[in-house]
């Protein structure tokens, strides 16, 4: 078999449920074995008063506590290791100064099983050696860029790392090479579908693309439909995140009906964000992950804070890897824009150390004609305000450099006059999304 359902890891992907859970069960215990050696994991579990005998299968793992985002900050940069230095072959940071970043190590190995698994997630989609794959996606610190790249070139696609940006390149990059298959940001397609047209390009006659991997940002059904419909393609939705190596958690097969989850790799748990409680199939919580497979830096009950349910039933394509639904937003207060995630402390605390700047500002989330924006509005200070316009324009500048430094968007500034953003009873509103039901998911399954 060859065709779309075809397996790329047949001993894995093909298991019966009761052979995947026993493996499951073995990684499991294997991981906490190991997890527990890290200074994190030591320090937690004894606070707990857990003692790791207690925890005697999978049927356990809600004895043991969360970990959070938190605790990666509190313990960055190397809190959670739990390998010798010299066997960590690569670091991704997350953006953000000290304070909010994070940081993830992997050793050779968890390279190796984070490429097999992105492998594995395109070949399911049908794409095969011979494919041409243009991966338009954030190299450098993202994972979205080296997590695709690693898994296109295993595959044995002709892989071409053009990363972000520069639209007028990427058109000349699929025309000279005959590019098959994408792995873009949804908010890109969109942009890159408005370029297109102006350039008086039709995708479905003058180029060849079948296969699109969307990711990064929540988005809905309707985007993808718009999107396929446009540039002649199958879109499949990617889901990741960087404490789990990257992309390659959960992706979509050909039958388009929600993410497979990689449960030889990851423990699944929907949880009430509220209560911690599991929540049944179906029902939409928040979602939490364990890693078994990971060797430099495990992590155990990771609340990732994205809301999402598990979808009911067994799927077409005869994998028994459970699935869950298009991810429907969060449960903290991130806001992903261009594929870039943003929490507005991370504005909060640029715009405090300039001195010019007043006490209050907000952010408003725009999309003008597909192409999003960041519109910070920043109260200055009296003294500020009676500078002249020159003066004030270098503040402008001044504030978009700080914060394009920290977020890596660049942001529109409006300077507004002391006291002129509107006052809210009670807690200051600091976001305000106004994309509306484009990008944002508008459909909470599949
Ligand atoms: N993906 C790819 N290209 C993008 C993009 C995105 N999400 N958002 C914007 N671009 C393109 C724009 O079309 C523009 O190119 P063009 O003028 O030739 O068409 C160029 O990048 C700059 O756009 P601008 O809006 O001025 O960008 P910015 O300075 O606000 O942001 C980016 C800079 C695009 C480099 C940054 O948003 C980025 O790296 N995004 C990708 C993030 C990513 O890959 N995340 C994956 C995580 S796994
Ligand atoms: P990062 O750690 O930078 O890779 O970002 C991970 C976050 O991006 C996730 O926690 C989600 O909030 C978001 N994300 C990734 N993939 C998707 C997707 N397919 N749909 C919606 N949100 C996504
Ligand atoms: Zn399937």
């Amino acid at each position: 078999m060859d065709g779309q359902n075809a397996y790329w890891d047949g001993e894995v992907e093909g298991l019966a449920r009761d052979a995947l859970e026993s493996l499951q069960e073995e990684r499991f215990m294997a991981t906490l074995r190991r997890a527990a050696a890290s200074p994190f994991y030591h320090e937690k579990l004894k606070a707990a008063g857990l003692d790791l005998r207690a925890i005697r299968g999978l049927q356990d793992i809600t004895k043991l506590p969360f970990t959070t985002k938190a605790d990666l900050r509190a313990y960055y940069p190397d809190g959670f290791l739990c390998v010798p230095k010299e066997k960590l072959v690569r670091l991704h940071v997350s953006s953000g100064t000290t304070g909010q970043a994070t940081a993830v190590y992997y050793t050779k190995r968890d390279v190796d099983t984070w490429a097999h698994l992105m492998a594995r997630c395109m070949y399911m989609t049908g794409a095969r050696p011979g494919d041409v794959f243009q991966n338009m996606t954030g190299y450098g610190l993202f994972t979205g860029g080296l997590g695709f790249h690693y898994g296109g070139e295993l595959l044995g696609m002709l892989t071409i790392p053009s990363g972000p940006g520069n639209s007028k390149r990427q058109l000349q990059l699929m025309r000279d090479f005959g590019t098959t298959v994408v792995h873009v940001i949804p908010s890109y397609a969109l942009r890159f579908m408005d370029f297109l047209m102006e350039q008086g390009v039709d995708p479905k006659k003058d180029l060849s693309l079948k296969i699109m991997y969307m990711g990064a940002e929540p988005y809905s059904e309707e985007v993808r439909r718009r999107v396929e419909a446009f540039y002649g393609v199958k879109a499949y939705n990617s889901y990741g995140l960087s404490e789990m190596n990257g992309p390659g958690v959960a992706f979509e097969c050909s039958a388009q009906q929600g993410m497979h989850l990689w449960e030889d790799a990851y423990i699944l748990e929907v949880v009430d964000p509220e209560t911690g409680e599991p929540v049944p199939d179906g029902v939409v919580g928040e979602l939490v992950l364990t890693t078994i497979h990971r060797e430099g830096m495990p992590l155990l009950r990771y609340r990732t804070k994205d809301l999402t349910s598990v979808v009911k039933g067994t799927c077409s394509c005869g994998r028994v890897h459970r699935r869950i639904a298009r991810i429907q937003g969060r449960s903290d207060d991130m806001f992903i824009i261009k594929g870039v995630n943003i929490f507005p402390i991370q504005v909060e605390q640029v715009l405090m150390a300039i001195p010019e700047v007043g006490a209050n500002y907000r952010i408003l989330l725009k999309r003008e004609r597909d192409v999003d924006e960041m519109v910070v509005q920043v109260e200055v200070t009296d003294r500020a305000f009676i500078e002249d316009m020159r003066h004030l324009n270098r503040l402008r500048e001044k504030i978009v450099h700080e914060l394009k430094n920290e977020l890596l968007v660049t942001p529109f500034v409006e300077l507004i006059e002391p006291n002129g953003l509107p006052k809210e009873e009670g807690k200051a509103v600091r976001l305000i999304d106004l994309r509306g039901g484009g990008v944002r998911a508008s459909t909470p399954f599949v």
